[in-house]
C-alpha cells in the first residue's frame, strides 16, 4: 500500500493500476462506516484508492476545523489489511494554493436540510471532491447514505459535470443500539451518549407507521419530532421527510423518500436518516 502526498506523484502510481478504480474519499479519523465503503470497493474493482483529507472549504466559521480528529497511523494501521493500493493525503495548500477562486455550487439540492444550516458546506463538498475525481480518476466513488444529502449532492454534481464515473451509495453502519457511527460521536459524554440512540428511534418509529400504511409526510415529521421532544438532551434542529431525489418536502409518499433530521445532544450536531418507500 503507497502512502502519497503530492499530486505529481499520486498520477505517477495511479496511472500504472490497470483494470477499474474505485475511490473513497474521507476525512479521515475512519470508523467501521469509512471501512465499509473501503471493502464495498475492494468487492467491486480492480484497484482501491482511498484520500484521507480534511477539507477546510467545508468547515463554517462557527465549526470545529481545527478540532476536527486526526490520526494517521490509525488510520492507516485500519486500512492496510483491507488491501487498499494507494492512500491520498494531500494538504491544503496543495488542494488549494494561492490565488485558487474556482468553485463548484449544485445550486437547489443545496437549498434546505443541512444547506441550510450549514451555509457553504456543499460548495466545498462539491469543489474539493471535483478536484480529488479529476485527480484520481477512478470509475467508481463510495459514498455513505448516512451524509445523504452530500450523496444526492455529488451525484448532481457527476451527472452535471460529466464525470465518467459511478457514484455509489452504501447503508449506514450503525452501533449495536442504533446509532449512526460518526467521528463526532466521540464529543459525546456518557449521559449524551445514551441520549444519542433517540434519532435511531425516532426513525424507527416513523418507519413501522409507514409500514402500517402512514402515507401522510406530516404525520410521520410529526411522530419523529414528539419523540425527540420527549428526550431531554435532544434539541431538534429540523426534521424532514422529503423525495428521495430532489429533496423537496412532501405532502404525500409515493415514491423514495428520505426521512432525515439534525439534533444537537449537548455541543455536538448529529444527523441521521431512514430511506423508505413502497
Ligand atoms: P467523512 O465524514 O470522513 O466521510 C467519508 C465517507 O464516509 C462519506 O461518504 C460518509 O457518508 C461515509 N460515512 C460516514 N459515516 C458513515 C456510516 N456510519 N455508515 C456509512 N458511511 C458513512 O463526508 C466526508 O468525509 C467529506 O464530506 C468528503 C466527502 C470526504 C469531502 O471532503
Amino acid at each position: 500500500m503507497k502512502v502519497l502526498t503530492g499530486i505529481d506523484e499520486f498520477r505517477g502510481a495511479r496511472s500504472s493500476l490497470g483494470g477499474s478504480l474505485g475511490f473513497v474519499p474521507t476525512m479521515g479519523y475512519l470508523h467501521e462506516g469509512h471501512l465499509s465503503l473501503i471493502r464495498k470497493a475492494r468487492g467491486d474493482c480492480s484497484h482501491v484508492v482511498v484520500s484521507i483529507f480534511v477539507n477546510p472549504t467545508q468547515f463554517g466559521l462557527n465549526e470545529d476545523l481545527s478540532k476536527y480528529p486526526r490520526d494517521l497511523k490509525r488510520d492507516l494501521d485500519l486500512i492496510q489489511p483491507l488491501g487498499a493500493d494507494i492512500v491520498w493525503t494531500p494538504t491544503p495548500e496543495i488542494m488549494y494554493p494561492g490565488g485558487f477562486q474556482t468553485w463548484v455550487e449544485v445550486e437547489r439540492l443545496t437549498q434546505g436540510l443541512e444547506g441550510t444550516m450549514r451555509p457553504g458546506h456543499f460548495k466545498g463538498v462539491a469543489t474539493v471532491v471535483a478536484k480529488l475525481f479529476n485527480v484520481v480518476q477512478p470509475h467508481k466513488a463510495y459514498f455513505g447514505q448516512k451524509d445523504a444529502q452530500q450523496a444526492a449532492v455529488i451525484r448532481q454534481m457527476a451527472r452535471d459535470l460529466n464525470f465518467p464515473l459511478e457514484v455509489v451509495v452504501c447503508p449506514t453502519v450503525r452501533e449495536a443500539d442504533g446509532l449512526a457511527m460518526s467521528s463526532r460521536n466521540k464529543y459525546l459524554d456518557a449521559e449524551e451518549r445514551k441520549a444519542a440512540v433517540v434519532l435511531f428511534r425516532a426513525l424507527s418509529a416513523a418507519k413501522s407507521a409507514f409500514d402500517a400504511g402512514e402515507r401522510n409526510a406530516e404525520k410521520l415529521r410529526q411522530i419523529v419530532r414528539n419523540i425527540l421532544a420527549a428526550e431531554p438532551h435532544a434539541k431538534t434542529q429540523y426534521v424532514s421527510c422529503a423525495d428521495y431525489d430532489t429533496l423537496e418536502e412532501l405532502e404525500l409518499i409515493k415514491g423514495n423518500t428520505l426521512l432525515s433530521m439534525a439534533v444537537m445532544l449537548g455541543k455536538t450536531r448529529l444527523i441521521d436518516n431512514f430511506v423508505i418507500g413502497p
